[in-house]
Order: C-alpha cells, then structure tokens, then sequence
C-alpha cells in the first residue's frame, strides 16, 4: 500500500528531485567545509527528513568530523504571515561555542525565524554560522539582511507540505514536496 495522497495538492518536487539536490548540496558543503569541523543544527520538526538525506550524503562525501543537534523554534504567526517574536520550546543539547555551525531548515518564508537562529548561535559564540534551506520563498522575505549561503530549490509563494513540511502537523512523512491548492487561512 502507497502513501495516501492528501486532497487538493500537486507535486511540486518529486522524491527523486530532491535526492539529487541534497546530494549536490553535500558535494558543495563538503567542499567548503573541507578542514573543518561541521556541526548541524537541525531545526525541528521540519527539518528532519533534509538533515538525515543530507548529514548521509555528507558523510559519503568523506566530510570529516560531522556532529548534528536538534532545536525547535515556534514563530507567533499573524494569520499565515510569521512576526519576529520567535521561541526557543526545545533547546539544543551540546554548546556551539567554537563550532562551525550549518543551520538546517526546511524553508525560508519571512525569514524572522532565521535572523533569529542565527543571532542566538552567533550570541552563544559559534565561531561560524551559515543557513542551509531546502526550500525558500524570496517574494515573501520580510528579513532583508538574512543571508541563506545554501538553498535546494527556489519556489513561489505558494504554501508547500511532505518532506518534512506540514499542514497542521499532517503529511510530513509524504517522500515528495506538494503544493496546497488553496491557501489555509
Ligand atoms: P519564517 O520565519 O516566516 O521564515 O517562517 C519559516 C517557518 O514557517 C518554516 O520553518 C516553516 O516551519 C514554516 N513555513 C513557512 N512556509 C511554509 C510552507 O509553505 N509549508 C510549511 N511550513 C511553512
Ligand atoms: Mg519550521
């Protein structure tokens, strides 16, 4: 038995098309990494199929010393729009300071929860801290000053699910990457 479609989508990437760009995205973070200790913060919970397709393809890529960490982060959002007020509701376990650090995130919307991640990793003495998105939405970005060094695909603003992303905590576990047809309010 497949995995039951939700209603109303279409697939926007298909399982096969993420794979090759996370395995891209592994040569090109291998390479800039080379010498260097990697440690990934992953954010919860959409982030959870990237950073374990990518965290494998890095380690194929012979990457080095690869070390990963889980945070979650809720953003109060005003409708669909996310504010700056973004939350720590679960914390990393081992200290950054000193560390090379590559944020994992499923996607770049406003970019709030970003500038925020970042500033706190930078604040807590990481000696390096870049962005890693496997989706963003540039129409939408609110946080000009965000820099997100990898980004898998590029996407309208158009609300996405499956690989990770959610619909009200639902389809997470679909292999591919859907579009809603119409925007939940
Ligand atoms: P930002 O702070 O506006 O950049 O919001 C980013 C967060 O909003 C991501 O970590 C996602 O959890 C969530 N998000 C934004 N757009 C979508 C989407 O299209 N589908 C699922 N989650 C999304
Ligand atoms: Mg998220």
């Amino acid at each position: 038995m497949g995995v039951s479609e939700p209603p109303h989508t279409t697939i926007l990437i298909q399982a096969d098309a993420i794979a090759a760009r996370v395995m891209a995205l592994a040569a090109e973070i291998a390479q800039d990494y080379a010498g260097r200790e990697l440690h990934l913060v992953g954010v919860m919970r959409g982030a959870l199929y990237f950073l374990a397709d990518l965290s494998r393809a890095l380690q194929a890529e012979d990457a080095g010393a690869l070390t990963f960490d889980w945070i979650e982060l809720s953003s109060y959002r005003g409708g669909t729009e996310s504010t700056g007020n973004v939350e720590v509701t679960r914390d990393l376990i081992d200290p950054v300071d000193g560390r090379h650090v590559l944020v994992i995130e499923d996607i770049v919307d406003s970019g709030h929860t970003m500038t925020f991640l970042v500033a706190l990793l930078q604040a807590r003495g990481a000696a390096t801290v870049e962005v890693c998105a496997l989706l963003d939405k540039p129409a939408r970005r609110r946080a000009p000053n965000l820099q997100v060094r990898y980004i898998g695909f590029r996407i309208e603003d158009q609300f996405v699910l499956g690989y990770g992303m959610d619909l009200d905590e639902r389809h997470r576990a679909l292999p591919y990457i859907a579009v809603v047809a119409a925007k939940p309010e």
